[in-house]
């Protein structure tokens, strides 16, 4: 692109320098340095006269932002594959595409939420915590006894990319897979993954382990209330790598400190980054800070894909992961 077609472009937070780099080669760029997130005076304002955003899930996309950037804005590529954050419809009234990063962090959640089943059934950052106290202590028969994960019943609420690539993880460990979902998977990806379909209140009777899989929508929030808890087995876990509303965080920590459940894994929460003092006082919940896609490749990864779906909208092209297909005619 010749000098004084660079088109600007605001990215909301240092992201790997590969994909900074990249967008800096064909664009003008406007970087946010940070510290955190942008506050949002300064998103509204600098989004003025930009022809695309690389946003990020702590950032609300919404009318006033769209108002706020103008009618040059082509493109809000989300570094995320969820995006909650986003008015999609207020963006798709105004033409403006919306892309984000599917497929490439699908693995990577995955053996996040592999790690969190493990740790909280084994009680892994509870022995963790123990050893550093340097309190003494000697190999005990019934010391920090947890639950058995392999040869279980594995329950997936939702049944996208992210949870089949739990519950093919699952068939190493000779587990059960059971899922509920709005609608059935196809025959063979039910057969491969010899997973069966269940409603939810069914799943949650059965589960050893349940694992969220569904993005954050009207429906799906607090999908995990009270009475859902209550329908869990006592030595059951909840391990959730989706969004934080999806739960209902005060009956989840009601539950773990009553042992209604065994333990739970969170990667996010209802309120983040706020995480309420009565979860992080339990001991039977492992905690994450929103970690699902925090590896170096995965992260490069994203990246990339944003970079893609930007550039390829500032070009006249469809984005390869466009989210509002409609406005694409
Ligand atoms: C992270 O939570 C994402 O949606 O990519
Ligand atoms: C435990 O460490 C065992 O050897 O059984």
């Amino acid at each position: 692109m010749a000098g004084e077609t660079r088109k600007p472009v605001l990215v909301t937070r240092r992201l790997p320098e590969k994909v900074l780099t990249r967008i800096a080669a064909v664009c003008d760029l406007d970087l946010w340095q940070g510290p955190g997130a942008m506050p949002r005076g300064e998103l509204l304002q600098r989004a003025a006269g930009k022809a695309g955003l690389v946003t990020l899930l702590t950032d609300r996309i919404d009318d006033e932002l769209l108002e706020a950037a103008g009618p040059s804005l082509r493109i809000v590529a989300n570094y995320a594959v969820g995006y909650d954050n986003i008015d999609v419809a207020a963006c798709s009234a105004r033409g403006v595409l919306v892309a984000n990063t599917p497929d490439v962090l699908t693995e990577s959640t995955a053996d996040m939420a592999w790690a969190l089943m493990l740790a909280a059934s084994r009680r892994v950052c509870e022995g963790d915590r123990f050893i550093r106290s340097a309190e003494p202590w000697i190999w005990d028969p019934g010391m920090m006894l947890g639950w058995n994960v392999h040869h279980k019943v594995l329950g997936l609420v939702g049944f996208g990319r992210i949870a089949q690539a739990v519950a093919q993880r699952a068939t190493g460990f000779g587990m059960r897979v059971i899922y509920a979902s709005r609608s059935a998977a196809p025959p063979e990806t039910q057969q491969r993954l010899g997973a069966e379909r269940l409603g939810l209140e069914e799943l949650l009777a059965e589960a050893d382990c349940v694992s969220l899989h569904v993005p954050l929508t009207l429906e799906t929030r607090h999908l995990i209330g009270a009475a859902e808890l209550l329908r869990m087995k006592p030595t059951a876990v909840l391990v959730n790598t989706s969004r934080g509303p999806v739960v209902d965080e005060a009956a989840l920590a009601a539950a773990l400190r009553r042992r209604q459940i065994f333990a739970a894994g969170l990667d996010v929460y209802e309120r983040e980054p706020a995480v309420p003092e009565e979860l992080r006082e339990l001991p039977n919940v492992v905690l994450a800070p929103h970690l699902g896609s925090a590896s170096v490749e995965t992260r490069l990864a994203m990246g990339m894909l944003a970079a893609d779906n930007l550039l390829f909208a500032l070009a006249g092209r469809r984005p390869p992961a466009l989210v509002n297909r409609e406005v694409w005619s």
